[in-house]
């Protein structure tokens, strides 16, 4: 069930860690994608050391950064688990030379410091032969000889429209029957040993005839943790909405996180440098806290653990920035449709403060429009400086406001993202949009 610290949480990190940290390949998608065979791919396991994890350093870097939860792959599509599990040898303790679980260490980390403990599981398992057979509608000599060769898995998916021929259909729903027991056990195992705030599923193949028992997984998750938020990604029984790499365009009615990345790949790919700048990050998150959504932003350790010296610049350079504005990020909702004001902006549960994030002003001023409040104060966060403001037109036999000029001096610029506080006298009143229309 949604809870109210999320809504308020607005910066969380996503790690991807997994196989594929070990040659720093695309993350399961390698296999999936044809790029190696099962084959090699699994190989990887040989080395996923995980000799330099210090979830601790982590969480410190987390905290600074500004962000209040966390999630971390417990285990990604190629089935591999961080965890210690009784439904396959598939996992971290069992087919490793690091040979201990990282998923308590982790959480207890993140606690220590205050964050929020998010879990991510996905659904689809390409390393489970049964769900293979039922997704790919293969025999199981089918699919051992797939594993050893390159395939492009995605371009025998189409099962997702058809169900089971008659023939096949009892041998498959017996294929479904025990990978839905080791589904769920894996899901109860997580929920049970860590009880996290928020589990995160990922990609679901479904194939008419094939039930995923949506409602029936959701219950057991909150059966065993009441507070535990699950993301939108299991059926309908999602408490929130995750769009992937895209800012939706307006806020949305339903609570919402953009996950993205910091470079250009999930996990760690040692060969990809190009990370998100500074500005291009803030501007990002400034994008989702305006319209009510929280930022989940993406890097993955390596085969060791390390985080790489360019996540941790990122992780502090954001920090400097959400600890100096926490006021205008933190304790604030969704803010005004751009109509009203050229850039993003959040306000106070009172409504009587508004905070502007203004990105591009080489000229020294801004516009604010049809609001109706008197004004108390205008004053830029970054040196405290109280700014002058005119107010200009108006029709009053409409009730239609004018606009307000505000004056912004290079000193109150910041060079990342300037934010300016307006304090109205009572809760804020704009005109509606559609009025306005039936004004003109
Ligand atoms: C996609 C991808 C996956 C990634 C995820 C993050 O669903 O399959 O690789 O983990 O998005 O949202």
């Amino acid at each position: 069930m949604m809870q109210p610290w999320f809504k308020k949480a607005k910066l969380g990190i996503f790690i991807h860690w997994g196989l594929y940290a070990v040659e720093g390949v695309h993350e399961s998608w390698s296999m999936a994608l044809g790029k190696m065979s099962c084959e090699e791919y699994y190989k990887q396991k040989e080395n996923f050391t995980a000799e330099k994890y210090d979830p601790k350093e982590w969480a410190k870097y987390f905290k600074a950064a500004g962000a209040n939860y966390v999630v971390l792959t417990t285990k990604h599509h190629e089935g591999f688990c961080l965890f210690d599990t009784e439904f396959t040898d598939l996992n971290v303790v069992k087919a490793t030379p690091c040979g201990k679980d990282l998923i308590g260490p982790y959480a207890d980390a993140l606690r220590e410091q205050g964050i929020k403990v998010g879990l991510y599981f996905t659904n689809t398992d390409w390393a489970d032969d049964d769900h293979m057979r039922v997704i790919l509608d293969k025999t199981q000599a089918e699919i051992d000889q797939l594993r050893k060769e390159k395939v492009n898995f995605k371009s025998i998916f189409d099962t997702t429209k058809y169900p089971a021929s008659e023939e096949t259909k009892e041998e498959l729903d017996g294929c479904w029957q025990r990978f839905m027991t080791r589904y769920k056990g894996e899901i109860r195992e997580i929920m049970t040993k860590y009880k996290p705030d928020i589990l995160w599923t990922d990609v679901m193949v479904r194939r008419p005839g094939f039930d995923w028992e949506c409602a029936a997984v959701k219950k057991m998750i909150t059966d065993i943790n009441p507070t535990t938020i699950v993301n939108g990604r299991l059926g309908d029984q999602g408490d929130y909405s995750t769009p992937e790499c895209y800012i939706p365009l307006r806020s949305l009615d339903s609570d919402w996180e953009l996950c993205t990345t910091m470079n250009d790949s999930w996990g760690y790919q040692g060969h990809d440098h190009n990370y998100k700048d500074i500005h291009k990050l803030v501007r990002i998150f400034v994008e989702c806290i305006s319209k009510g959504g929280n930022l989940l932003l993406s890097f993955g350790p390596d085969r060791t653990g390390a985080m790489q010296d360019e996540v941790k610049e990122i992780l502090t350079k954001m920090g400097e920035w959400t600890s100096k504005y926490a006021e205008a990020i933190y304790p604030t909702n969704a803010g005004l449709d751009p109509a009203y004001f050229l850039g993003g902006s959040t306000l106070t549960d009172d409504k009587e403060t508004l905070y502007l994030f203004v990105f591009d002003c080489s000229h020294g001023q801004i516009m604010l429009n049809g609001i109706r409040n008197k004004i108390k104060r205008i004053t830029s966060l970054k040196n405290g400086q109280e700014l002058t403001h005119r107010k200009y037109g108006g029709a009053g036999w409409v009730n239609m406001p004018g606009f307000r000029w505000i004056d912004l001096p290079a000193e109150a610029i910041d060079d990342i993202c300037t934010v300016i506080k307006v304090e109205f006298e009572g809760p804020i009143d704009i005109v509606d949009i559609d009025h306005q229309k039936a004004l003109t």
